[in-house]
Order: C-alpha cells, then sequence, then structure tokens
C-alpha cells in the first residue's frame, strides 16, 4: 500500500496558501464544507502566521455564507470592502470554493484591483468517472483505461485502507471546481455490481470521504442487477416486481448515504445488458431508474455510447457514428426531468479528432451531459504529453447552428452536466505523467466556466502546482503543452480519420489493425485515396445528421474543414487541401513536422533541470524519451503505409522506408 508521504504533491502544496495563510480571516458558516475551510485556513496558517478572527473581528479576509443561503448552492459573491476582502456565499458549498477562488488569485485578493462579482458554475453537476474495478479485471486490469497505475479507491477486491489519499484527491479535485465522482467502471462486472446491495457499506464509506470537500458519490450500476444478484428473473423495466426492486434497494443506498448523487448507466452497449432485451427502449430503461431515485431527489446518468459492434467492413452502408443518434434522438422528451443523457463529444470514441457528437443538438427536450476523456486512452495514454483542455474547448465553444447562436456548453449546461473520466491512479505523481494533471485540474475549471482560455487555465495549474515557481519554468511548460494536442494530432492518425492505433491496447500506431474487424472503425485506403463517406449524397448519411450550417458544410468537400475531411470523405490522395496542399503531402508533412516538435519538447525540458523537483523532472524526462520513440515510429509507419499504397513520393524528398 502506498503511504501519502511517498505520494508526490499535485497543485495545491502548502505554499500555494501563502497570500492568504499570513492573514487575518474569519469564517461565518456551518455544515460540513464550512469545516473543511477552517481546516485549510488553520493550516495554511500555522504555515505562514496568520490566523483566525473570532466571530465579528476585523480581519483582511471573511467567508460568511449568506444570510438567505441555500443547502446546494455553491456560487459566491467575491469583493473588497472596507479594505477586506469578502467571499459571500450562497451556501455552504460556495464558501469551499470561494476559498480556492481566493487561493487562486493569490495575493491579487487582496489588492484594490480586485473586481468585485458574482462567481457561479456554468454546469450544475461536474462529475468525474472513475473506470475502477473493484476486483482485477483479467484483460483491463484495476482501472479500465487506466495510466496511473492502481485505483486510488479499490484494491485487491475491496475498499482501499488510504483515506488521507482519497481525502487528498477530493480536496485536489474539489478545488477545480468538481462536485461529484463515480466510484467504479461504467462496465459493471459481479463484484461490482454488489456495490449496489451487500457491499454498500464501503460505497458509504467513500461517500463520507469525499463530503468534506462537497463531492458525492455515484455508483454505476448494472442494469441486470436484479437477476446477477439473484432476487428476480427479469429485469424488464415495465415489470413491477423489477421496478419495485429498484426502489427499495434505492431506499437503502440513501438510508446509508442519504447524500448520495445518482446512478450511472452504460446498457445495451459492447455487452452490457440494457432494456433491449425485453423489447423495451432506453426511455424505459432510464425512466424506471429514475422513478427509483426521484423521491431522494437523485438523478440517473444513461449513456449514449450505445452501438452494435457487429459491422461488417464489407457494408459501406452502415456506420458507427450514425449508432447514437439513431438510436435517441427519436426519444426526445420521453426522459423523465431526473434522467441525464451522457454523450460522448464525438460520434465514435474519443478520438483526437472528432465532429462534435449531433446527439447534443438533437435532443433539445433532453437533460444532455457531454462526457470528456481525461485519461488519455487515445491520445498518449500519459506517456505522452497531450494537453486536451483546447479541444474541450473547441467541443464547448462549438455552435451547432452556427453564429451567433447557442454554443454547445450553453445547451447542455441547462439542467446537465460536465463529466470526464478519471485519469487519476495510486501512481506517486496522481496522473502517471506529472502534465497530465493539468488535464484534471481543468476539467473542473472548464464546467465551472466553459469558455476559459486554455492556457489561462493552464497558467492557474503551474501558478498552483509550483508556487514561486517564475517565468522560466512557466515559459517552458507553455512551451510542451499549448500546442501538444495538434502536435499530437501531426504525428498519428491524419485529417480527423481516427483510430489507426493497435488493436486492444489502443497504443502506439497499427494502420489496418481495426480495419476488417466488426467494430466499424474503418478508413478504407486503397491506391486512390482514404477517408470514409459520411455524406448524405453518396455515403453513409451521417453528415445529415446535423443542423444547417453544419449539415452542408460537412457535406461538401469544399467546404468540410481540413481536420475533418477523412471523417466526413473518401478523398484521392492528390485532392488539394484548403491549406493550399495535397492530401498525401499533407500527410508526409505533418508527420516529420509532429515527431520533430516532440524532439524539441524533449530537448526544452533539459532545460527544467533546476527548476523543478529532480523527481518530477525525471519522470518527465522519461516519458519525453517514450513519447519520441513512439512519435517516430508512428511517423515512419504513416507515412511508408501511404508512400506504399499510392505510390507518390514526398516532394521534399524525405526519407520514407
Ligand atoms: C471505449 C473504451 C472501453 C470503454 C468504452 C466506454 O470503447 O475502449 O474500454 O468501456 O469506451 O466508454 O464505455
Amino acid at each position: 500500500m502506498s503511504q501519502p508521504s511517498e505520494v508526490h504533491p499535485a497543485w495545491l502544496p502548502p505554499s500555494a496558501f501563502r497570500a492568504l495563510g499570513s492573514r487575518r480571516i474569519r469564517i461565518d458558516g456551518q455544515g460540513p464544507p464550512a469545516d473543511t475551510v477552517r481546516s485549510e485556513v488553520t493550516r495554511a496558517c500555522a504555515h505562514f502566521g496568520g490566523r483566525i478572527c473570532a466571530p465579528g473581528e476585523e480581519a483582511d479576509l471573511v467567508l460568511a455564507v449568506a444570510p438567505s443561503s441555500e443547502a446546494g448552492s455553491e456560487g459566491f459573491h467575491l469583493s473588497r470592502q472596507d479594505g477586506s476582502t469578502v467571499v459571500l456565499a450562497d451556501g455552504p458549498a460556495g464558501l469551499l470554493h470561494g476559498l480556492f477562488e481566493v487561493v487562486r488569485r493569490g495575493e491579487a485578493a487582496f489588492g484594490p484591483g480586485l473586481t468585485g462579482r458574482r462567481h457561479e458554475p456554468a454546469f450544475a453537476l461536474r462529475v468525474l468517472d472513475h473506470w475502477d474495478n473493484v476486483d482485477v479485471h483479467p484483460v483491463m486490469g484495476q482501472v479500465e483505461r487506466g495510466y496511473s497505475g492502481g485505483s486510488i479507491l479499490w484494491q485487491d477486491g475491496r475498499l482501499r485502507d488510504d483515506p488521507a489519499r482519497i481525502r487528498e484527491y477530493a480536496r485536489l479535485v474539489a478545488a477545480a471546481g468538481i462536485n461529484a465522482v463515480t466510484v467504479n467502471n461504467v462496465n459493471v462486472h459481479t463484484a461490482e455490481t454488489h456495490l449496489l446491495t451487500d457491499r454498500l457499506a464501503e460505497v458509504a464509506a467513500l461517500a463520507g470521504a469525499f463530503r468534506p470537500y462537497g463531492i458525492r458519490v455515484h455508483l454505476s450500476v448494472n442494469f441486470a442487477a436484479p437477476v446477477i444478484l439473484g432476487d428476480l428473473d427479469t429485469a424488464d423495466p415495465l415489470d413491477p416486481a423489477v421496478r419495485s426492486w429498484w426502489a427499495h434497494t434505492t431506499e437503502k443506498v440513501f438510508a446509508i448515504a442519504p447524500d448520495f448523487g445518482g446512478y450511472l448507466v452504460k446498457a445495451d452497449s459492447e455487452g452490457q445488458p440494457g432494456p433491449f432485451t425485453y423489447g423495451r427502449t432506453h426511455a424505459d430503461g432510464a425512466n424506471m431508474l429514475a422513478a427509483a431515485l426521484a423521491p431522494h431527489g437523485a438523478i440517473v446518468r444513461w449513456r449514449a455510447f450505445v452501438y452494435n459492434h457487429r459491422q461488417d467492413w464489407r457494408d459501406r452502408s452502415t456506420d458507427r457514428a450514425r449508432a447514437a443518434c439513431d438510436h435517441f434522438a427519436p426519444l426526445d422528451g420521453e426522459f423523465h426531468d431526473n434522467v441525464i443523457l451522457q454523450v460522448k463529444y464525438g460520434p465514435m470514441d474519443f478520438q483526437t479528432r472528432e465532429p462534435v457528437s449531433p446527439v447534443l443538438f438533437a435532443m433539445p427536450s433532453t437533460r444532455l451531459a457531454v462526457e470528456l476523456q481525461a485519461t488519455q486512452e487515445y491520445t498518449g495514454q500519459q506517456r505522452h504529453v497531450c494537453y486536451l483542455p483546447p479541444m474541450w474547448s473547441g467541443v464547448l465553444g462549438f455552435h451547432p447552428y452556427g453564429e451567433p447562436g447557442p454554443a454547445v456548453a450553453d445547451v447542455a449546461a441547462s439542467g446537465g452536466a460536465l463529466v470526464a473520466v478519471s485519469n487519476v491512479g495510486d501512481d506517486p505523481f496522481w496522473t502517471g505523467h506529472p502534465l497530465a494533471q493539468a488535464n484534471l485540474y481543468a476539467v473542473g475549471r472548464l464546467a465551472w466556466t466553459p469558455t476559459l482560455d486554455p492556457a489561462a487555465v493552464l497558467d492557474e495549474c503551474i501558478a498552483l502546482t509550483f508556487p514561486g515557481a517564475g517565468e522560466p519554468l512557466r515559459e517552458i511548460l507553455h512551451e510542451l503543452m499549448d500546442d501538444s494536442w495538434q502536435t499530437y494530432e501531426q504525428y498519428t492518425a491524419p485529417l480527423g480519420v481516427g483510430f489507426m492505433v493497435r488493436p486492444g491496447r489502443h497504443y502506439g500506431p497499427d494502420v489496418d489493425g481495426y480495419e476488417y474487424t466488426p467494430w466499424g472503425t474503418y478508413h478504407f485506403a486503397d491506391r486512390d485515396g482514404v477517408g470514409v463517406d459520411r455524406t448524405a449524397a453518396t455515403g453513409t448519411g451521417f453528415a445529415a445528421q446535423y443542423p444547417r450550417p453544419w449539415s452542408e458544410v460537412y457535406e461538401s468537400r469544399a467546404t468540410c474543414p481540413d481536420e475533418l475531411l477523412l471523417f466526413f470523405h473518401h478523398v484521392p490522395y492528390d485532392h488539394v487541401l484548403h491549406s493550399g496542399t495535397t492530401v498525401i503531402q499533407h500527410i508526409y508533412d505533418t508527420h516529420f513536422a509532429g515527431a520533430e516538435r516532440v524532439a524539441g519538447m524533449r530537448d526544452r525540458w533539459r532545460d527544467a533541470v533546476a527548476l523543478v523537483d529532480p523527481a518530477v523532472h525525471a519522470r518527465v524526462a522519461d516519458r519525453l524519451d517514450e513519447q519520441l520513440r513512439s512519435a517516430e515510429e508512428w511517423r515512419d509507419q504513416i507515412n511508408t503505409y501511404f508512400f506504399r499504397k499510392s505510390g507518390i513520393p514526398d516532394a521534399k524528398g524525405r526519407t520514407i522506408h
């Protein structure tokens, strides 16, 4: 078992509290988050000589809950009043978020330049989903798609005996803005199915560990639980016995964990059970669970990642990209008020570049969650630097009906949620790659304020992680991270075509690895061209799932953005992109450039040797060596593959094997 002392601090080391910890602070508020604020402030003052003031005493910082407070409310007003900085919170949870806002601002929170204003989260629900298994899965391990060691929650088939680490995790993510955590994998295996009933005490223990930081615990449940647990012989959502099983089971959950957040369900997808077995719809399934949760004020998140992975590569008319919209759009308006449909950001599966999922704007009468993937399954598995907020901001800021008009964040934030699959494990650096911590931090910040600039979020994260590090380190980190997603895109699958990864593991190149499988992940490269025809005119019709203007923009090669060209069109290698270069030359150029940029990143990191903890430096340096090896492998395999297919040489005469 790893001891907290072995763990390397992420953001919020004691020195991040310097400005606050040297001052006089008054706290007016009750309840668990207020107690947490008190203990944070006490700890900071012990380091820096400040003190907690008595009620009514004059203070440099006042943290108070408004008299007309609402229990669940998280907003607060931050301002300067008569020489003091004042956080006036709507409720105890707002007090905690207000405290962390003051910490983020450092000295500036106490200067006359502070502009008074209200702060409130755009998304009421801001969730990290852990794909952690209780039992080590024979294929997927302790954490499915986890690249940071074991689980911080579970170990050897039971709850991990490391409450200090869980508490520290709760603290970190709460400070970033998170308010919910799902404690087990969406693929719910047998041991995990029992968490709902006879192993509820473990869930309650987790709820207790997260509670002080205002974080509610959610559980992934197995749709077939009534059958698997041996109580009934059906899980039919319209069967009265099944409905009452869920109602009673849910009552017991709330009896032991009154602030339990809700259920998450992956149904009828990739082998998970669901309502289709009984000839019922997703709405029937979700509404049954919603009815069980409603009396307790809780929600069910029902995933839209649903498809039948029995596609035939010979049949070009079927298309996995269409599946979610085909299944769910007709059900718009049928889901109960406490159902949130959780939609992956793209129509395929967390690829480096995908168009925004059309489900997000096909269901105006349904509450929606946007699902991101902080764990870097397809984006370098935390061996590669890949700062994802530029991608995420692009999704949240996408205007489905063109501009002006609402952005995805506006559509989803009303009643919905922002969710990310967590990238945390029991690794001493939390996220395997120390620089991947910034992705975790950014999930909370973008869920709170989706319009934040990714570079500014990185600045915050740097300041909170390396307080006092100064300009040279800041510059190096921005150089390495700001464009790292685009760099990763350059040396991997080109122009939005996706996949081309090693099957199963999803790391490293394997251009034809998925080409003849039933997973629907094809690129259709031949001697003349590459890409998937998803147009309405001649292809699968996926482009027509978008509202205008995007259905028209994507339908035509002339208007489709370069970066998504091969997602929507099958084009000849000599097709000229908007950038002025041909598809084949673009492939060569970006693959050489991407690998070169990684070599530059590796060299640049050497300049940070005296600026960060040697252990952090060494871990990042190791990972950059691997990133360069892998980028060169990608470059050579992709370039060689397309040279062999097309027979067209590189116009610049570089080495292609
Ligand atoms: C991906 C991933 C799976 C995961 C699935 C999901 O396909 O490879 O491991 O179960 O997404 O989101 O449910």
